[in-house]
């Protein structure tokens, strides 16, 4: 079951930029953030956000052709788009586990295509749109459950 954390409403792509630099303050290093929600909700935007409270100051763009994308912030963000991928062997394929594992924060799209590749205590954030432009950014619990020996 999946228990969201909190929710947050946007009315436009700058508050979701807003929104990604809060959620930023919560990453460290080795942090993954999985981004759901269909074409045109916002990811992007969020990640934009995202990588402005890490203090990445150059444009963070789509990745939609290149897959994966590194900027350099305080941390090195890792900005994948899984939206062209067929599974998680091609995820694989892309050396995709050394964003993971690294010291990096790596953020994304479309990660519900790649559920098995995703981390257990990845932060899982699901955008849909309301009514108007506004959108509801839900950021969901990890899965990993934490236990003390
Ligand atoms: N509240 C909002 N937050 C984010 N984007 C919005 C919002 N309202 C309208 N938009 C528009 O929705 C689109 C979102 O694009 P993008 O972030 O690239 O989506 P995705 O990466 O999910 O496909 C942009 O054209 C943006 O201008
Ligand atoms: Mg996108």
């Amino acid at each position: 079951m999946e228990t969201c954390l909190f929710s947050v409403v946007s009315s436009s792509p700058e508050e979701t930029i807003a929104a990604g630099e809060r959620i930023a303050a919560l990453l460290h290093t080795g942090s993954v953030v999985a981004l759901r929600g269909g074409l045109g909700v916002g990811k992007t935007w969020l990640t934009k956000g995202i990588a402005r409270g890490l203090g990445v100051t150059e444009e963070v763009t789509s990745p939609t052709y290149t897959i994966i994308s590194e900027y350099e912030g305080c941390l090195p963000l890792y900005h994948i788009d899984a939206y062209r991928l067929r599974g998680n062997d091609d995820f694989a394929a892309l050396g995709a586990d050394d964003a993971l594992y690294g010291n990096g924060v790596t953020v994304i799209e479309w990660s519900e295509r790649i559920v098995e590749s995703i981390p257990d205590n990845a932060l899982t954030i699901e955008i849909s749109i309301l009514k108007d432009a506004r959108r509801l950014i839900a950021v969901k619990e990890p899965r990993y459950d934490y236990t003390c020996a």
